[in-house]
Order: C-alpha cells, then structure tokens, then sequence
C-alpha cells in the first residue's frame, strides 16, 4: 500500500479542517521511523542540530553540508511526513546562494520544503525560490540565527511597534508565496490572532495553543537536553514508559490543543 506524503496543500487543508498540525525536529533515520509511526506530519530537520547534536553555543555554525547530509539521513527513510529543511546561516544572503542550497537541500537531501528565518529581508528571495518551486516556510518572531544581534534568546513582539512589525512580515511572507509559517516565542495572543488572519498555515513554538500546530525540538521534549529546558517546551518522557509513548502522548496532546497549556504559554 502506497502512502501520501504531507505537502503544503496537505497542510491548508488540515488548516481549514482545524485539524492541528503536529511537527518535532528529527535529525536521522532512527527517529525518522518512531516518529512517522507516531504519526507526527512535519520533520523538522532544523539547525538547531549544531547545539542538540553538535554542542554548538548556537545554530550559527552549522553548515548547508550538515543540513544536507542530515536530512539526507531523514527523508530516505520518511514516506509521510513532509521533511522540512533549515537553510542555514548566511545560506540565502544573496539569491544565487540561496537557489543553491534549495537545491542541495531538495536534490541531495531529499527536502520537500525549505524554511529560512525572517520578514522584509528574505521576501525577495522567498518569491525567487516560489517562483523555481521551491515551496518555502518563514520563521518569525526569535530567529535563533541572529542571536549574536539579538543579544540572546527572548520572547518577541511583545510591544505595539514589535507585534505589528511581525504581523507585517507575516503577511508579506505569504503574500510573497510562503507555504507555511513558523511563529517563534511571540505573546499567544499574536500568535493566534495572525493564525486566524492568515491563509499560510502556522505552526508556534512558544506562541500558545492558537496556532494552527505546534513544534519541538526533539530532545528537549524528551528530556534529553542538559541543563534548563525553554519554559514552553515539556519533558514528556516524564511521564511515559517509552521515547514511542512520550511521542505518542505529545502527538495526542498538540492534536486535542492540551498541549502547550498555561505554564508553556506567555500571555
Ligand atoms: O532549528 C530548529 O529546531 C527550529 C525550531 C526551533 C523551530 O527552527
């Protein structure tokens, strides 16, 4: 029996069933497999290896070799989640980079989508790549590759000026052609409001359970991350027998909208 692979009009449609959409970072084969069986619909195959994975301070470092080889690792074992791809650091700086590493990321790695991080500064390139057919996620709100300007990680638009520049980028994303949209670590209130006002499906981390799905970094929802875990994410092995049943338990919760609640979410 042949089995539909997720694409993005998989995930409007989910968006206008209400149907959340459940998505976790996934690096290799072995974790490709459990979380396919527990019936996650995106793999994200983020940057955020270079620290889960590489004990990088930050996502900066990783290469578009790193991105390519470990969503290579993922997607020749996937058959129905949609396989996510981060563009890396400076990866989309200019257009022919850009074009280059969606290429390596779809042609080599076997992407079926590729997300870059920011508003006003990538639409140009997020029209490019739409144009070639390259279906394209945003990333709003903290953009972990610009910590070292950030000054850190912190919650996002949490002010007039902030929420209304995330909600002009978020709209000019989708006008531009994006396909999906992350919202990280912004108020829940911004976050569901923009939900609800876009057509571009969005998935938060860090934005509250009025998104239309949610994502974690893998191991920090398996309790695998040293030191303190982010606030909005949960230690789900904490209560299962099995990696299979926290998977499980979170696949269930995102899909009822148990999960974030209250102690995850800033207002
Ligand atoms: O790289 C990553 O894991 C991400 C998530 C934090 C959304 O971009």
């Amino acid at each position: 029996m042949t089995v539909d692979r997720i694409t993005s009009a998989t995930l409007r449609a989910m968006k206008r069933r209400r149907e959340p959409i459940v998505s976790l970072t996934c690096y290799d084969a072995a974790f490709c497999h459990l979380l396919e069986q527990a019936g996650v619909d995106v793999l994200l195959v983020g940057d955020s290896l270079g620290m889960v994975l590489q004990g990088q301070p930050s996502t900066v470092a990783v290469s578009l070799e790193h991105m390519v080889y470990h969503t290579a690792c993922v997607s020749r074992v996937g058959k129905r989640a949609l396989v996510l791809a981060d563009m890396p650091f400076l990866s989309y700086a200019t257009a022919e980079r850009a074009l280059q590493a969606a290429e390596r990321l779809m042609a080599e790695g076997g992407a079926g989508m590729v997300k870059l991080e920011g508003g006003a500064a990538v639409l140009q390139t997020v029209g490019l790549l739409t144009r070639f057919g390259v279906p394209v996620c945003g990333h709003l709100g903290l953009l972990p590759q610009s910590v070292h300007q950030i000054g850190g990680y912190r919650y996002q638009g949490r002010d007039d000026a902030g929420a209304a520049r995330i909600r002009a980028d978020a709209l000019a994303l989708q006008e531009a052609g994006a396909s999906l949209l992350v919202l990280e670590c912004v108020p829940a209130e911004l976050a569901a409001a923009l939900s609800a006002e876009l057509e571009t499906p969005v998935i938060g981390i860090g934005a509250g359970s009025g998104t239309d799905g949610q994502v974690l970094v893998l191991h920090d929802m398996l309790g695998l991350t040293p030191g303190r875990s982010p606030r909005f994410s949960r230690n789900f092995m904490a209560d299962a027998d099995s990696v299979s049943q926290a998977v499980a338990a979170y696949v269930a919760e995102v899909r009822s909208r148990a999960f974030p609640g209250p102690e995850q979410t800033l207002a």
